[in-house]
């Protein structure tokens, strides 16, 4: 291996990314799926009539979350187990939409979302833990290391849309 070779596969290394990866990674490709898993939508659709959230049907409740989702529980501490607005629910969006939707909720900012990818307790409860007061639910397949394998992928690939 030449050093500009291994240079480019030490920057693989450093993203997680598989060596030798040149094909450009779509939001579709794998990241969506992610999404689509009931741990991630069943929060995001929490505040949606549309979707009739469950604030619409088993909780009837904004607040108080942390007194039944304890830090024991949700693994997160106090205040962080919560749901997000209504225009956060992607129900029915397609790969690309979903994709614009998200960056649109960050403000735009590619920067914020790339962050709130890679270390919200929220998304890695749904990824590694599934635990609420009923008791643990399936976390999504592959868990957090699959995550951020696909997440490091697509940010380091300019974070495309289509
Ligand atoms: C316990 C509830 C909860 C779970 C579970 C959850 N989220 Fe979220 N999510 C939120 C909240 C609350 C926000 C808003 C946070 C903020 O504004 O900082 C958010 C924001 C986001 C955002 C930024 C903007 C947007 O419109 O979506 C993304 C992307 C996201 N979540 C993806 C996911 C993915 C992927 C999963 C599953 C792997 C997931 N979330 C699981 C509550 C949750
Ligand atoms: C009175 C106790 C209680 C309170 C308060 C409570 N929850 Fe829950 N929550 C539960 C129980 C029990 C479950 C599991 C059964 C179910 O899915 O409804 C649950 C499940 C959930 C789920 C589904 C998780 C999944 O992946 O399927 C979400 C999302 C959720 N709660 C969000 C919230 C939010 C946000 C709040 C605060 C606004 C809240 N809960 C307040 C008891 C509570």
């Amino acid at each position: 291996m030449n050093r500009v070779g291994l240079a480019v596969c030490l920057a693989c290394l450093f993203l997680g990314l598989p060596v030798g990866a040149a094909e450009p990674v779509k939001f579709a490709d794998e990241l969506y799926a992610k999404f689509q898993h009931p741990r991630c939508l069943t929060c995001h659709q929490f505040n949606s009539r549309r979707s009739n959230g469950k604030v619409f049907n088993s909780h009837r409740n904004r607040f108080l979350c942390d007194n039944c989702h304890t830090q024991r529980i949700s693994g997160m501490p106090r205040g962080e187990w919560m749901a997000p607005p209504e225009a956060m629910d992607y129900t029915g969006l397609g790969p690309e939409d979903t994709c614009k939707l998200i960056k649109r909720n960050m403000g735009s900012s590619d920067a914020r979302l790339a962050a709130h990818m890679l270390d919200d307790p929220r998304i890695f409860w749904a990824l590694d833990n599934g635990m609420t007061p009923a008791g643990k639910f399936p976390s999504a397949p592959g868990g957090s290391a699959d995550w951020l394998r696909a997440a490091r992928a697509w940010i380091a690939d300019g974070m495309h849309c289509e």
